[in-house]
């Protein structure tokens, strides 16, 4: 489902609404709890303000919803680029969410292959000890309720960047990823685990991603030079919440 809005309030408030209707919808079924996968850069950081406004803020039992993160920089938790660091300023710290409820990448190992190796593992560890994935899963990958992404002007989307090896990543759900455009290693999530979310949400905004968009959204399947064709929930509900910037390229409408 594509839908654009005319300004970023109007996208983040039907974001927000979204949102609180999966947690709601997640936290009154058997699992009775909310598994979240945030996304880091900008875009989100509205939505995320507007969640812990008193508008939202009582809409949620917060207690049983639990925070991830799509992927991360390989910084410190308190440094500028820290995806972990913006979600906390502007929700966990507005909202009190309590710490036993975050699981940030520990970033402060040094190497990032054991970063990503320990997050697999806590993903795992979470995931079965709360019976959210049981035997009858099989080998599917743990079941986020809800993954918000972003997609950068370049389609890239965690920190999954065209023509870089995390791409074909099919049996980790957590790696690290070397990013020869940015000559950084970052860490993310991997399309399987992306894929096996109940709920996937996009929030993208702004001019400079239009053209790239209409690749995404209209052009040839080339999901190594466009990673976010590759978000293809397999049971799950895809949300594309889009600006009318960026959606200016758009035929369908
Ligand atoms: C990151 C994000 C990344 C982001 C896109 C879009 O760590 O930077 O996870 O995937 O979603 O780069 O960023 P904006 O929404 O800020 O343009």
């Amino acid at each position: 489902m594509i839908k654009i809005f005319p300004e970023i309030e109007e996208l983040n408030n039907f974001a927000a609404e979204l949102f609180v209707e999966i947690a709601n919808d997640a936290i009154n079924s058997e699992r009775d709890s909310f598994t979240v996968a945030l996304a880091g850069g900008s875009t989100p950081k509205g939505l995320y303000q507007l969640l812990a406004t008193d508008k939202y803020e009582n809409k949620i039992d917060w207690s049983k919803a639990f925070f991830f993160f799509g992927d991360e920089r390989h910084v410190p938790p308190d440094n500028a680029e820290s995806n972990f660091r913006m979600a906390d300023e502007n929700l966990f710290e507005p909202l009190k969410i309590s710490k036993k409820n975050i699981f940030r990448w520990i970033t402060e190992e040094k190497y990032a292959e054991i970063v990503a190796d320990d997050y697999e593992s806590w993903i795992w560890k979470f995931f079965t000890d709360k019976g959210l994935h049981t035997e009858e899963d099989g080998d599917n990958e743990p079941s986020f309720d809800l993954i918000l992404l972003g997609m950068g002007a370049d389609g890239h989307t965690a920190s999954l960047f065209p023509f870089t090896e995390a791409l074909h990543e099919t049996d980790k759900i957590a790696t690290e990823n070397y990013v020869e455009k940015l000559d950084t290693t970052r860490l993310t999530l991997t399309f399987p685990v992306i894929n096996n979310a109940r709920n996937v949400m996009f929030l993208v905004a702004g001019e400079e991603k239009a053209e790239t968009l209409k690749q995404v959204l209209e052009g040839e399947f080339q999901p190594d030079k466009f990673p976010s064709q590759n978000v293809k929930p397999k049971n799950g509900n895809l949300f594309w919440l889009v600006d009318e910037k960026a959606a200016s390229f758009l035929k369908k409408k």
